[in-house]
């Protein structure tokens, strides 16, 4: 079996068939399930879970949700937290990803409307990460929207946080100290650097190689970060909203079990087919790699309204 990129190892078994369960049991490797997430959610026993990572519907009238009265909205996904954070872990931790709500060209930043849930329930904020994007719609009456956050909530003070699983390069490796005991030597971490709160990731748009037929899916470098910093190999990994699954994919191949939901069926159908190639090694991912950068002398680079001359200055 060929494997294109470190992050597409496969764990558990990669020369047998994973089979995915649609009842819950912690057991189970992966366990999808096609339904409401609260009917999922009755089925999963307190503190058994150690991450939640889930990125909700934003109330804005996508094709798989109804736009309601955002009270409304509030009040179930309020109830959705409630029932995550009985199932959580006391080390455990949930990561809710939003953006905005749309109200008449007012934008709604929903993660400060649902912090009290969180708040409400004794979790603390560990992490309002800003996951910033390149691309998206241009808007004409407002600077155009390019980041989403995520709001890192732990259930107690004693969580699991590996933070060495996700370092990244330092801009500049061969620093060294330039005054006091350890002058001359290299100042940085050879681990790499903490990755900080700000997290450039390239949003899934139409060329991206994980692109399904899901209108707003997780790139899976975006998960897999959390995955990893917040979890560890076997423990279990859910997402209430699953969509196509990248949640699941992130800790398939991180050799963590995962548990979903998902009401639309050609979803779920996605989801299942993901985790299955993804369990295979056969699953193209994108790497967590720095985002490309154009250079040299490439046409589509090129301002065609402006002359060489004026470029150059
Ligand atoms: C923002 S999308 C999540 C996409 C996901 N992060 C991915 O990478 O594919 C929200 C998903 O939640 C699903 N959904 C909405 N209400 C639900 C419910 N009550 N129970 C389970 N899934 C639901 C929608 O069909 C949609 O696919």
């Amino acid at each position: 079996m060929k494997i294109k990129y470190d992050l597409n190892r496969s764990l558990f078994a990669p020369q047998e068939e994973i089979e995915i369960k649609t009842s819950f049991s912690k057991e189970n490797i992966a366990t999808l399930y096609f339904g409401d997430c609260l009917d999922f959610l009755s089925q999963i026993p307190d503190r058994s879970i150690q991450l939640i990572v889930t990125s909700p519907p934003y109330n804005i009238g996508k094709e798989y949700e109804k736009k309601m009265d955002i009270k409304e909205y509030i009040s179930q996904q309020s109830q959705v937290i409630d029932e995550c954070i009985r199932v959580l872990k006391d080390e455990g931790s949930i990561c809710w990803e939003v953006g905005n709500y749309v109200d008449n060209s007012e934008i709604v930043p929903l993660d400060i409307l649902l912090y009290d849930c969180f708040k409400s329930n004794d979790l603390q904020l560990r992490n309002r990460i800003v996951w910033h994007f390149g691309h998206g719609l241009h808007c004409s009456k407002r600077f155009s929207g390019r980041y989403e956050t995520i709001l890192w909530f732990t259930k107690s003070d004693n969580y699991t946080f590996n933070l060495d699983t996700v370092r990244i390069p330092q801009k500049y490796p061969g620093k060294k100290h330039f005054k006091g005991p350890n002058v001359g030597k290299y100042s940085s971490n050879p681990k790499g650097k903490n990755p900080s709160d700000v997290w450039d990731i390239p949003n899934v748009k139409s060329n991206h190689v994980e692109k399904t037929c899901h209108p707003c899916q997780f790139p899976i470098a975006l998960v897999q970060r959390l995955v990893l910093a917040l979890s560890n190999e076997q423990d279990i990994v859910f997402d209430p909203f699953l969509g196509v699954g990248s949640t699941a994919v992130a800790g398939i191949i991180n050799k963590r079990k995962v548990a979903g939901s998902e009401i639309v069926k050609k979803y779920y159908d996605i989801a299942c087919e993901r985790v299955k190639l993804a369990y295979e090694g056969r699953l193209k991912v994108r790497p967590d790699k720095p985002v490309y950068e154009p250079t040299g002398n490439l046409s589509l680079a090129k301002n065609p309204f402006i002359s060489e001359n004026e470029e150059s200055i």
